[in-house]
């Protein structure tokens, strides 16, 4: 049973996103969400969000909402809270940070750190990508089964971003460490032991970089995070805090989302009943396959703007200055009025392209960088395993926002 309920008149919704019928399987109710109201009053959270997939592309890059609202308002004005002493060293990584930051801050560090994310430079990594795939599928081929997610799918992109960073590789199980207790904080209310063992892991990560940092100042490599240090924009350079928050960012986002796109990804395909050999014929099969388990099964499902300005939207809904809304690019995916039988898994259509990377200013810059692991990580594993199955029907994480899996386990 779906537990949402709906006043389509009053665009009013009740739903509890810590209810498993709901984040196990959020489709249902995207469905009665896109029959009813894609724009919607969310109750529990108390603000606007957005489901249909035009909306969606359109307030993404929409310049009246910012993920930032401090650069054009104060707390004292907008009515926030006071930042959480016991946050302190977290809040200190999120305010130089790609993502939390608004033009012109967010163009100046964009565009350095942009150069080493176009595709012409991602492409080069594609030898490496292949061989990491086969190695880490040697060390379980005779197993004669597997938990992918810790194994196959956490280790390819950590590896490939820590060695574009320059971060030695040893320090792997830290990073993914830090950072998974870092993503903790991205769901509704965390709770306070969240906070601080967030806030820990945000020190012992800043620390860690920072002597990182003084080692590539000393000794500079041909690496990106060298390649940050080093690079001027109009006679300006990152400062410590900017280097640190930004190479943080690209570390966390670098991975969490990759392995649960890995992992959905691998889900879909076998519940399917398609035949792999076909998705992965070629580059072109296999592209399309990737797209569409990113369109289906994407692995981050909302992401919050906030109204730079009072703004009226169409459908009448009227916003303050400071409100925040939700856009929930997971249902954005599967609109009924953009794809046709949105909730099937059909590789071969061709109805334009799915928002999980979002869209406009912050477009996500991992975006080449992802698709060349999905598109060389999946193929191989399907190929080297062909007899590969579900053991048993894995768990969902218990988070909406993220949308993963607990573990994935497979036999062969
Ligand atoms: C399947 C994998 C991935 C998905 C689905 C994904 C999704 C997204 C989305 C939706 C955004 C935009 C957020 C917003 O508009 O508020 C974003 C931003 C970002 N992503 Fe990714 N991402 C993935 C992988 C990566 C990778 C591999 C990297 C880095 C190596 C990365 C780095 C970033 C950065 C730095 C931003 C912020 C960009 C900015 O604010 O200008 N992502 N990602």
């Amino acid at each position: 049973m779906t537990p949402i309920s709906i006043n389509g008149a009053a665009r009013r919704v009740r739903l509890d996103v810590r209810d498993p019928d709901f984040y196990r399987n959020p489709l249902p109710a995207y469905a009665a969400l896109h029959a009813e109201c894609p724009a919607f009053f969310w109750e529990e959270p108390r603000q606007w969000y957005f489901a249909g997939y035009d909306q969606v592309n359109a307030l993404l890059r929409d310049r009246r909402f910012g993920r930032q609202i401090l650069h054009v308002a104060t707390r004292e004005e907008l009515g926030l809270a006071e930042p959480k002493p016991h946050l302190k060293d977290f809040d200190a990584l999120e305010a130089h940070s790609l993502l939390e930051l608004e033009p012109p801050a967010h163009t100046r560090l964009r565009t350095l750190v942009n150069r080493a994310f176009v595709s012409r430079q991602i492409e080069q990594l594609r030898p490496e990508i292949e061989a990491l795939s086969h190695a880490v599928i040697d060390t379980f081929e005779k197993d004669g089964g597997v938990e992918l997610l810790k194994t196959y799918a956490e280790t390819i992109p950590v590896t490939i971003i820590a060695r574009m960073l320059g971060i030695p590789i040893e320090a792997a199980p830290c990073l993914l460490d830090w950072s998974h207790r870092m993503v903790k904080m991205y769901v509704f209310n965390p709770s306070v032991e969240t906070e601080l063992d967030a806030n820990r892991a945000s020190a012992e990560f800043a620390e860690y970089l920072k002597g990182i940092i003084a080692g590539k100042r000393a000794e500079p490599a041909d690496d990106l995070l060298t390649h940050m240090i080093t690079s001027e924009k109009d006679g300006e350079r990152l400062s410590e805090a900017e280097l640190v928050s930004t190479t943080v960012l690209l570390l966390n986002a670098g991975h969490e989302a990759t392995v649960h796109q890995i992992g959905n990804a691998v889900r879909t395909i076998l519940k399917s009943g398609l035949s792999a050999t076909e998705l992965f014929a070629n580059e072109e099969t296999t592209q399309r396959t990737v797209e569409e388990c990113l369109r289906l099964a994407a692995p981050l499902h909302i992401f919050q703007r906030y109204a730079l300005c009072d703004v009226e939207i169409e459908d009448g809904v009227a916003l303050k200055k400071g409100d925040r809304i939700g856009l929930m690019l997971g249902a954005a995916n599967v609109d009924p009025r953009k794809f046709s039988a949105p909730d099937t898994f059909k590789p071969d259509r061709d109805e334009g392209a799915n928002v999980s990377f979002g869209a406009g200013l912050h477009f996500c810059i991992g975006a080449p960088l992802a698709r060349l692991e999905l598109n060389i990580a999946l193929p191989i594993l399907f190929r080297r395993l062909p007899g590969m199955r579900l053991k048993d029907e894995p768990p969902v994480k218990d988070s909406f926002h993220f949308h993963g899996l607990e573990r994935l386990d497979l036999v062969w």
